[in-house]
């Protein structure tokens, strides 16, 4: 089962009247357990519990269903039980029916202490039951992955009574659509709307309850939020749209035609809209959610996304380190600390392939957390930030992680501004939103870089001396605070030559071919390292990507590091090969780098490297060259004949990740 099923099937069993016999076996079956393993534990033959009530599955967990109140005895005899030692359980799982308890045996994790309709909001604790070992983000937002399952069923329901929305052409709007309705969610629980729930009540109460004019409702909500308040009577803004605000922020301008609901499509709206909204996580629901939109992805709830931990090693060595330091170094001197807060509101950070936006929000929170404790330094809690949203910009090929990514930002945005600053504050800024797209939907190795973000210090643009044909299609936004620095980061595609498109290979060629020969050889990542190499030419960016470790290897090193190297650039720090560790099957045996370099390159170099524990080491080096190695820039070519031995060679030595098929 995968983890969106695995959600599914507690969510249901939590919604069921509570039956004390049968519910150890309900829940091991909603974890995947096949019916003669229930039928085994059923008739004892494999239940080996010592406790009254109890289920005991070998290597997997002890369940005891108990009388009201009894959750706690319950949950001591089982800790105590010499069966679950013996039977080596990685759980222990005690309820009532009212309340549920649950300790991981094998972690520190907390206990899971809730009341029991709410457990499957704990689903991702127990995820080793399946036999997955969830992400810890995860393991600890199963709000995210609920919300991302039902408007999965949602965007799946609306699509089968609207198949004219499931074509190319109108994709686009099926997915501004859904993008549109997550913003309402967010807003009617965070007090952006007002009155309780306003989004999620009007739809109940205004649409009829055969769903016939579901579409009609929202579509009159969407264009009261693209209207100002002066604006509305003019357009004959009926009474229940009117108590919404004027939005902006392009959101709900255009189209704003809805797919027609069926009834079950209604009342898996207002379930949605009943979640708690305000628990978005925006670090990975954004990732989760473009799996929505993707025939492919769905089910695999976005496992692909990169992790917390990994973006930082790829965000903390690049700048957020040295900012931290300068924090340290700072002290309690205003000035010190005022001018770090000058420098940050100027940092520029670009992701050329954000998909919905990780990277660019991690940065965005990491950076509001030291200007927080700047401000807290200075006694200036509440003051406003001056880290401008619209200096987070990114490129993302596909249109709805390109908007999810905005509004990833703009949720983070608000969540640091009622942390740092409070609720009254954060609102009072919050809308109408800011009309600019700073995401720019495209191809980024189609895309010139430079007319897209300028360069550092200047307002004038300059454009490429490159073979960038692609017109922009949005208008230029200037930075706020011109002349700071640039940090380039992200995890670009890896395609290596046998699993590119023809677009993807040309993509590359454009780039690369009059200056290498062989240069087919390269992982398309490459691309991604050759344009932010070009960009760094005029500005003065520094540049940090995760990407396959094949670049560094055998073949590509030599072909594309020379490139890189005469662009000026070096290597300022890198994190050898690691296993890339989500759950996506395809890809679970990929091992990944991150490189980090710099034009001006530092005086001390480091090389992280990740052991088979988890533990990361550092060291302190004089150089790092193109196969990560603390020693001279020195490239191996390949050969057609051996240079040392008389045998034949038949082929050479091609890095492939095993099980990788590309991404
Ligand atoms: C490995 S994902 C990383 C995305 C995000 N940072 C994450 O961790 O989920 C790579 C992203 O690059 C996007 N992409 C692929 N080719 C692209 C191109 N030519 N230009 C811009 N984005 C591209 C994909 O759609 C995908 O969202």
């Amino acid at each position: 089962m995968n983890a969106l099923e695995i959600e599914e099937a507690i969510s249901e069993l939590a919604e069921q009247p509570f039956d004390k016999a049968e519910f150890p076996y309900q829940f091991l079956a909603a974890f995947g357990n096949k019916a003669t393993t229930i039928k085994r534990l059923r008739s004892g033959a494999s239940n080996s519990s010592d406790i009254k009530g109890g289920v005991l599955q070998r290597n997997n967990i002890h369940i005891a269903t108990c009388d009201t109140g009894e959750v706690d005895a319950t949950l001591q005899a089982l800790r105590q039980s010499p069966q679950t030692a013996a039977a080596r359980a990685k759980f222990i799982l005690a309820t009532d029916g009212d309340t549920l308890q649950a300790e991981d045996l094998t972690t520190d994790d907390a206990p899971v202490i809730c009341d029991f309709e709410e457990f499957p909001d704990h689903f991702g604790f127990f995820g080793a039951l399946a036999g997955i070992s969830y992400p810890k983000p995860l393991r600890d937002n199963s709000f995210d992955v609920r919300a991302t399952r039902l408007l999965n069923r949602l965007y799946v329901e609306l699509l089968k009574e609207s198949p004219e929305w499931d074509t190319e052409e109108r994709r686009p709007d099926m997915n501004h659509f859904m993008a549109r309705l997550i913003f309402c969610f967010f807003a009617e629980d965070t007090d952006i709307f007002h009155g309780e729930d306003l989004f999620t009540r009007t739809v109940e109460q205004m649409s009829e309850r055969d769903s016939s004019n579901t579409h009609e409702v929202i579509g009159a909500i969407f264009r009261a939020m693209d209207c100002k308040l002066d604006d509305r009577e003019a357009t004959n803004t009926p009474r229940y749209a009117n108590q919404f605000p004027y939005v902006n922020g392009q959101l709900f301008s255009g189209s704003t035609e809805v797919p027609r609901f069926t009834k079950i499509a209604r009342s898996y709206l207002i379930n949605i809209g009943n979640l708690d909204w305000k628990r978005i996580n925006p670090d990975i629901f954004g990732s989760m959610i473009q799996a929505v939109a993707d025939d492919e992805e769905r089910g695999a709830l976005g496992m692909h996304y990169t992790s917390v931990p990994n973006i930082l090693k790829v965000l903390n060595p690049l700048f957020l380190d040295d900012l931290r330091e300068k924090l340290e170094e700072a002290g309690d001197s205003p000035i010190k600390l005022l001018n770090l807060r000058k420098r940050m509101a100027k940092i520029r950070v670009f992701d050329p392939a954000c998909g919905s936006g990780n990277f660019l929000v991690i940065a965005y929170k990491e950076m509001r957390a030291i200007e927080a404790e700047i401000n807290r330094r200075r006694d200036e809690i509440n003051r406003r930030t001056e880290i401008p949203l619209t200096n987070f910009r990114g490129i993302e090929l596909r249109d709805f992680p390109a908007e999810v990514a905005r509004l990833a930002l703009i949720i983070a945005e608000y969540q640091c501004d009622v942390l740092y600053r409070g609720q009254k504050e954060a609102l009072a800024e919050f809308l109408p939103l800011d009309a600019q797209n700073w995401i720019t939907c495209g191809n980024a190795l189609e895309l010139d870089w430079i007319e897209l973000w300028g360069t550092t210090g200047t307002s004038v643009k300059i454009r490429s001396d490159d073979l960038f044909q692609t017109p922009l299609d949005q208008a230029e936004i200037d930075f706020e605070n011109e002349g700071g620095e640039t940090y380039i980061c992200g995890n670009p595609p890896y395609k290596g030559s046998n699993w590119r498109t023809k677009q993807q290979t040309e993509d590359l060629g454009r780039l690369v071919s009059s200056r290498v020969k062989g240069w087919k050889a390269l992982d398309y990542v490459a691309g991604w390292l050759l344009k932010a190499s070009h960009y760094s030419k005029y500005c003065d960016a520094s540049i940090a990507f995760v990407t396959t470790n094949s670049i560094c290897q055998g073949l590509q090193a030599a072909i594309l590091w020379p490139l890189i190297f005469a662009d000026g650039l070096r290597i300022n720090f890198a994190h050898t090969s690691f296993k890339w560790s989500n759950l996506a099957s395809h890809n679970a045996g990929v091992s990944v780098i991150v490189v980090g370099l710099g034009a001006a390159p530092t005086q001390t170099k480091r090389i992280f490297e990740t052991d088979a524990l988890g533990t990361t080491t550092v060291r302190e080096v004089a150089q790092i060259n193109a196969y990560l190695l603390n020693a001279a820039n020195v490239v191996v070519h390949g050969a057609r004949e051996p240079l040392s031995f008389e045998a034949d060679m038949t082929d050479g030595s091609e890095v492939v990740p095993e099980n990788w098929t590309g991404c």
